[in-house]
């Protein structure tokens, strides 16, 4: 579904993305973890043409989107859902409003259907009712929801989620793994995760991929990655379980930088 060959990109003098290459098969949820820095969003934002690279490919069900023109991107856009890092909403804008966002932008469809697209997305997130509050009336834990149902409302095949767990308790976070599986299996989406959270890594993933330095240093299913001999992955997930994933780096990597 996703195939990444040798991307590079640069910013200034800075390689963040260093000949990359990663596969992401059809209705797989990959998981991509990586310290703070590492490129995990700029490689999100290749996937959806946001940002391109300096040389390498990409391709999503077989079309390559490197050289599409912006409208032609917005074409392959309307596939893809966006859980933002941080699960941004729109806080002018009710939980309606921002379910509806990208329907509202680039389709042409009449408020009823818009109403109803809206109230199906946020049912399969588990919420109803909440249409008119606006998103300062939210916990945490619901605004996830919300961020996840405005992915879901457009119905895309892939979903990119950025950090979907940070910054809510441990059973919201539980909450919000369960619904990425569910997913998965309701409505065969294909998935990847950018986490640091390694229980929700474990959980989640059909396979994990660590990104270090701009490439891919391992990849593999849970069981595979739980019980490396790789040094660096192995110091990177005992670091991360043991407490904030920015003490755990100054912790586990200060000594390498
Ligand atoms: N538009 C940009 N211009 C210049 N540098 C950028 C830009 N976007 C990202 N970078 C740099 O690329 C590097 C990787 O950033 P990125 O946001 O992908 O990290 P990350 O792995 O997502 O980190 P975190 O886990 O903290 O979210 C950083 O050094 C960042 O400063
Ligand atoms: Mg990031």
């Amino acid at each position: 579904m996703i195939e990444i060959t040798n991307i590079c990109r640069s910013f200034n003098a800075h390689m963040v993305l260093d000949n990359l290459s990663l596969t992401i098969k059809s209705g797989e949820t990959k998981v991509i973890i990586g310290r703070s820095g590492c490129g995990k969003s700029v490689l999100l934002k290749h996937i959806t043409g946001i940002l391109k690279p300096d040389s390498g490919s990409i391709k999503i069900d077989g079309q390559e989107i490197t050289d599409l023109s912006e409208k032609e991107l917005n074409k392959v856009r309307m596939g893809i859902g966006l859980v933002f890092q941080g699960g941004a909403l729109f806080d002018s804008l009710s939980v309606a409003d921002n379910v509806a966002f990208v329907l509202n932008e680039f389709h042409k469809l009449d408020k009823k259907m818009v109403r109803e697209k809206v109230r199906e997305a946020l049912s399969l997130v588990g919420l109803k009712d909440i249409e008119d509050m606006m998103p300062s009336d939210l916990s945490g834990g619901m605004r996830k929801r919300v961020a996840l149902a405005r992915a879901l409302c457009i119905r895309p095949k892939i979903v990119l989620y950025d950090e979907p767990t940070t910054g809510v308790d441990p059973i919201t976070a539980d909450a919000v793994n369960n619904l990425i599986i569910e997913t998965r299996e309701k409505l065969k989406i294909t998935s990847i995760v950018v986490t640091h959270d390694m229980n929700s890594a474990y959980k989640v993933a059909d396979s994990i991929a660590m990104m270090y330095h701009g490439k891919i240093i391992a990849e593999g299913r849970s069981e595979d990655i739980r019980n490396t001999s790789h040094p660096i992955v192995k110091q990177f997930i005992s670091g991360a379980s043991i407490g904030p994933i920015t003490e755990a780096e100054n912790l586990v990597f200060g000594h390498l930088e």
